[in-house]
């Protein structure tokens, strides 16, 4: 697998005029954040060497090269699902090679599922743990010693200080944020409200099928990493509604100005 990580990262520094210094992963119905981005140039997908191709709907799949907030950022616009098929080392594969491209600052947002019940649809929450309720993890296998260690540390999986600047940001800019702990899931299926119940007993607020695949595998190569999430549907019991991905698709776009603000905030403070 190392081989296929340096002949990509080859590939896009042979394209690549600056050296990024965040990597951001744009999730379902945000990948509008782009266009706060000064964009020097794309790639897409399918154009480049070892990479998946996304096949969800509302995730375009290309790489965005530019500058954001006065940062030189790397921006997925398209993520990979395990649901889709793709093993969690292909899943995880973007991450791996943005950290050999020199990033060392992950930013991950995402849609989920609200399951605590003092949240609401719309909300924005910054994840500040997770729980890998995914029943496998995208490092499992031979341990690549070069990109990590066998038994990494989890114990902040998302850097406290950007949470803590994130929550003062939201305060000054009058944007209410949320805090709490995403759980990760394989979908594809929304969940029953007996499995919205269990994940909520788990400690969860909210829940979801991507990011803890790409968080473990970043802090595997020791990147910091922060990651906000939509809150698109309820899972709470006597809330819960019937739900689609159109709908998932439309509340995340609808926060996404916001999340735009907070995340140039963010990478202006740093
Ligand atoms: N469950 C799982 N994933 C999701 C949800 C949900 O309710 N909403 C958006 N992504």
């Amino acid at each position: 697998m190392l081989e296929k990580i340096k002949e990509t990262v080859e590939f896009i520094q042979s394209k690549l005029e600056f050296n990024p210094e965040v990597g951001i992963i744009l999730g379902t119905g945000l990948g509008g954040l782009t266009k706060e981005i000064n964009i020097e140039f794309e790639i897409e997908y399918k154009d480049i060497p070892n990479f998946p191709v996304s096949t969800v709907e509302g995730h375009r799949g290309a790489l965005i090269f530019g500058e954001f907030a006065g940062k030189k950022v790397i921006a997925m616009q398209g993520r990979f699902h395990y649901y889709e098929g793709y093993t969690m080392q292909e899943t995880t594969f973007p991450v791996r090679v943005l950290k050999l491209l020199g990033i060392e600052l992950l930013i991950v947002s995402n849609a989920s599922g609200g399951i605590n019940p003092d949240f609401s649809v719309g909300d924005i929450m910054v994840i500040n743990d997770h729980i890998n309720l995914f029943g496998t993890s995208p490092l499992i296998g031979k341990n690549i010693s070069e990109l990590g260690p066998r038994f990494p540390d989890m114990s902040e999986a998302y850097d406290k200080k950007l949470i803590a600047k994130a929550l003062e940001i939201g305060n000054k800019l009058n944007i209410k944020l949320r805090k709490g702990i995403y759980a990760g899931v394989t979908g594809p299926t929304f969940e029953t409200p007996a499995e919205y119940f269990y994940i909520r007993s788990t400690g969860a607020d909210a829940v979801g099928m991507s990011t803890v695949p790409e968080v473990i595998v970043a802090r595997h190569m020791n990147m910091t990493c922060f990651a906000l999430s939509v809150i698109t549907d309820s899972g709470v019991p006597g809330e819960i509604v019937e739900v689609s991905h159109e709908e998932v698709q439309e509340v995340a776009s609808k926060a996404e100005s916001k999340m735009a603000l907070v995340i140039a905030e963010l990478l202006k403070s740093i």
